[in-house]
């Protein structure tokens, strides 16, 4: 057993997305392709409706899959499928954009808190172009575990032998975990994976550094890391496979040849990115 280093710290930057939402992109685009299967993680929180009300209008995506996990809010979902979905606090949404999607995502409330994070996992090639699905998983249907204070939400793949809201051979491991005041935790990781965590509320130690709300770690070359807490903390953990494939990114289009981005825009120009009759 080898404690693994921290490799990267970083914080996310502020910027707009879909009709003028307010967020943080923790991390994207070039910033991002060192971090393989993970392209995109956005955190999005806000109390002042300025910030969300304008949404995300429709839009296509094409090559990978977005995953909506929201904290506090209304946000509803519609595609080209027929998919409507409503996601609320503390549920989760996982869209294989696959082949193509069309898809808008709308806030349901005009006031309150919005507060959530958009994650962007890419898609082996063999699975760039399978049909769209799109599940939304309710918050009742996360499974929660216990442990010494310690609170774990197994959103995807599997944790201490529970698995996820979503699981599959493939998907990555996506956790909310929350530490109590004064709480220790050695996690285990497999050291062929990549591995971020994304301390979202208080602050806390990784090893002996000290991550704080915003900010991001990667950490690698090990089998554990140490995680402690003296006033609480919460934070993500995203876990994935690389894959290792060469990866050419046009806005919403992530493909791993430019002839392939050129033909995912002439498809949607088309309209012929996203295919009914290939959905399931
Ligand atoms: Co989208």
């Amino acid at each position: 057993m080898k404690q693994a280093d921290i490799v990267k710290q970083r914080k996310g930057v502020r910027t707009q997305d879909g009709d003028g939402v307010s967020l943080t992109r923790v991390f994207g685009g070039n910033s991002a392709r060192d971090l393989d299967p993970f392209l995109m993680l956005d955190e999005f929180g806000s109390s002042d409706p300025e910030d969300y009300k304008g949404g995300f209008p429709p839009h296509p995506h094409r090559g990978f899959q977005t995953v909506t996990y929201m904290l506090k809010g209304k946000m509803e979902h519609t595609d080209h499928l027929g998919n409507v979905g409503l996601l609320e606090d503390g549920g989760l949404q996982w869209m294989n954009a696959g082949q193509g999607i069309i898809h808008s995502e709308m806030p349901k409330q005009t006031e309150g808190t919005m507060w959530g994070f958009q994650l962007w996992v890419n898609l082996p090639s063999h699975k760039k172009m399978s049909s769209a699905w799109y599940k939304d998983i309710p918050s009742d249907q996360i499974p929660i575990l216990e442990e010494n204070g310690i609170t774990f939400k197994v959103l995807a793949g599997e944790h201490k032998g529970v698995k996820g809201a979503l699981y599959d051979t493939e998907s990555p491991t996506y956790l909310d975990i929350e530490l109590c005041k004064n709480s220790a935790y050695q996690m285990e990781l497999q050291p062929e994976q990549t591995h971020l965590l994304y301390v979202f509320v208080g602050e806390m130690t990784v090893n002996t550094t000290k991550v704080s709300t915003g900010e991001l770690v990667q950490v690698a070359n090990g089998d554990f890391v140490h995680l402690n807490s003296k006033n609480g903390a919460r934070f993500l953990v995203i876990s994935g496979t690389p894959l290792q494939e060469p990866v050419v990114q046009y806005g919403p289009f992530v493909m791993n040849t430019e002839a392939e981005i050129h033909q995912a825009i002439s498809d949607y120009n088309n309209g012929t990115l996203a295919q009914v009759a290939d959905a399931k």
